[in-house]
């Protein structure tokens, strides 16, 4: 689909057709489109937990406020956000070796960079949220490509989900995304306004003094 098709096409769709599934390889098959978004030193710092059963829909719903979607969709994914993935430098590193983007006398260098960058709670909350909310957003573009549907999510309980799936401390969970296809007997309100370029438009800095 042509990419201005895919962002105008793409909604936060509400109501999910719960007899039509998204079967596991049109997922892989997502997701082999979404990981080509950018990450800081190409560290992916992400994972996503996927939830199909419906006995641990139901779980994740009521972690969720309750919202009816959490249950209708056809999976739901718990994106994660690593707040400890700028120490798997390693990985990345051995690839930017070998395909020449680095010299090994720079492994130890850009190892104490990335720490220097994150290692404290505030920057390393802010690295991971920041990388997996656009891998979130990148999977959705990516599933409307493929013609399925999406609906971000932060109506959620944080420790909830945490607790209820398991989920290691080093983690925080950047949003929820239900996946599946339109029921089309719901029509979907207009959608909303969005701001002007000239609201969002900021030349060269905020002038001094002025509060905004
Ligand atoms: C990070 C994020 C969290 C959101 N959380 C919720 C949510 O918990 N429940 C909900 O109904 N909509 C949620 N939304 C959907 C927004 O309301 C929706 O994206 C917005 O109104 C624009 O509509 P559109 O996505 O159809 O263009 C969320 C969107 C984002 C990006």
């Amino acid at each position: 689909m042509e990419l201005k098709k895919v962002f105008e096409q793409r909604r936060s769709v509400n109501f999910f057709d719960t007899t039509k599934k998204i079967d596991l390889r049109l997922f892989e098959r997502i997701y082999d489109v979404a990981k080509f978004c950018p990450s800081s030193f190409n560290l992916q710092p992400w994972r996503m937990i996927v939830i199909t059963v419906p006995k641990n829909k139901k779980k994740l719903k009521e972690a969720a406020l309750n919202q009816p979607k959490v249950e209708e969709a056809s999976l739901m994914l718990i994106v994660l956000a690593d707040t400890r993935g700028f120490e798997e430098m390693d990985k990345i590193f051995d690839d930017m070796l070998e395909k020449g983007y680095q010299q090994e006398e720079a492994r130890e260098g850009l190892k104490g960079f990335a720490r220097m960058l994150y290692d404290n709670p505030v920057a390393s909350r802010g690295f991971a949220l920041r990388n997996a909310s656009l891998f979130a957003m990148s999977f959705m573009l990516a599933a409307k490509n493929f013609g399925v549907d999406t609906h971000p999510m932060d109506g959620f309980e944080q420790d909830r989900v945490k607790k209820a799936f398991n989920i290691p401390d080093r983690y925080e969970v950047s949003m929820l995304i239900a996946v599946g296809f339109h029921n089309k007997k719901k029509v979907l309100l207009e959608r909303l306004n969005r701001k002007s370029f000239k609201e969002v438009m900021i030349k060269e800095g905020f002038k001094t003094g002025r509060r905004e």
